[in-house]
């Protein structure tokens, strides 16, 4: 019998370019490359990537008061009570948007050094999705696996003698990704970048009886300054200098992308169903190069950091940021992702339905 391998095997990497030189295709004046691009109809015609509502997975911040709260470094963007989460996710799901993702801004009395919260199922994560699911069913909802919102320490895992611990750490997110999905959680999405977290919550939410519920991994999550506005969004140790959480111990380091083939590849033999890169706009050849290598259902996360510095500079004036969202999301599908995270889900599905 033919050995299984135990990862699956790249695909070969994008067809060299063509074997003739570009010019043997014509040359100007016959070849006006213009033409194409005069009318309307004709760009149309031509679009080779085109994004829909259905490429967008919004990130919600929920809290535990009644209505909205404004998130100062991202501006446009709430903390929300359940009841406006609820009116949320209807309008997400008038307008076409699949998916929804949970972040909860933790109770800071509620927070633990080893993030107990987590394990609540009463708690903020598991409440947000019990009242989307009973009023829209069918609208996916995602959670985030990791202690970040949950710690006094930010970090997304146990904390040893200053050490985050791996193994133990993986044991604690397996009971979180169980109590997410016991509340109704569709998606598990592993954002800890703990080795082996993904075998391990499949198992146990295979061994439970939740083999239909899926895994996103965070499978190549950079550590990364961008995540500075959602570090306030959830309450977490201040993302000011001086007093940021160092994440580079688990988190990869942006140098690298062959080492993010080789995440991608364990959590997919691991039993991940899609996998996320993360953050986004800095990070396009990896989803390129992810999606070319292993042909899987590809994601990317453009995160805080990236909303918040197009909305800046849209508040100041300096560019039209609704057309620099749109542009940036293409980006995304032009690059190989099937899907992008993003703040901006519900703006750009408007603009998108308005034609
Ligand atoms: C938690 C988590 C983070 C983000 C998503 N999940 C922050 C972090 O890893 O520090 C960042 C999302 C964003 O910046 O929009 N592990």
């Amino acid at each position: 019998m033919v050995k299984q391998s135990p990862v699956p095997v790249p695909l070969p990497t994008r067809p060299a370019a063509p074997a003739k030189p570009l010019e043997s295709l014509g040359a100007y004046p016959r070849i006006r490359m213009r033409r194409n691009r005069a009318d309307g109809w004709s760009r149309a015609l031509m679009a080779e990537n085109v994004l829909t509502a259905g490429d967008l997975i919004w990130p919600v911040f929920v809290h535990d008061k009644d209505g909205r709260a404004p998130i100062p470094s991202m501006p446009g963007v709430d903390r929300l009570g359940l009841g406006p989460l609820v009116e949320a996710a209807g309008e997400a799901r008038a307008l076409g948007i699949p998916a929804i993702a949970i972040f909860p801004a933790t109770q800071p009395e509620r927070k633990t050094e080893d993030g107990d919260e987590a394990l609540n199922p009463d708690n903020l994560v598991c409440q947000a999705v019990r009242a989307i699911k009973k009023h829209y069913p069918d609208i996916g909802v995602m959670c985030d696996v990791a202690l970040d919102p949950f710690t006094t320490h930010g970090h997304d895992g146990l904390v040893r003698d200053g050490v985050i611990v791996n193994d133990e750490t993986v044991a604690v997110l397996c009971r979180q990704a169980l109590v997410q999905a016991e509340a109704g959680c569709d998606i598990i999405s592993p954002s800890d970048m703990m080795d082996g977290r993904v075998g391990a919550i499949r198992d146990t939410l295979d061994r439970a009886g939740y083999e239909h519920v899926r895994i996103m991994s965070y499978a190549a999550k950079y550590a990364s300054a961008f995540y500075g506005p959602f570090r306030d969004a959830i309450g977490a140790v201040s993302n000011s200098k001086g007093n940021k959480r160092d994440k580079r111990s688990y988190q990869m380091d942006p140098a690298n992308t062959d080492e993010a083939l080789r995440e991608v590849a364990l959590d997919l033999a691991e039993g991940a169903d899609m996998v996320m890169v993360k953050p986004g706009l800095p990070y396009l050849d990896v989803v390129r190069r992810v999606k070319d290598s292993f042909g899987v259902p590809t994601y990317a996360y453009m995160v805080s950091g990236e909303y918040a510095m197009l909305m800046a500079a849209g508040q100041n004036g300096w560019m039209d940021s609704d057309a620099a969202m749109m542009e940036a999301l293409l980006g995304f599908k032009r690059a190989g992702a099937d899907g992008v995270l993003t703040y901006y889900a519900v703006e750009a599905a408007k603009r998108i339905k308005a034609g």
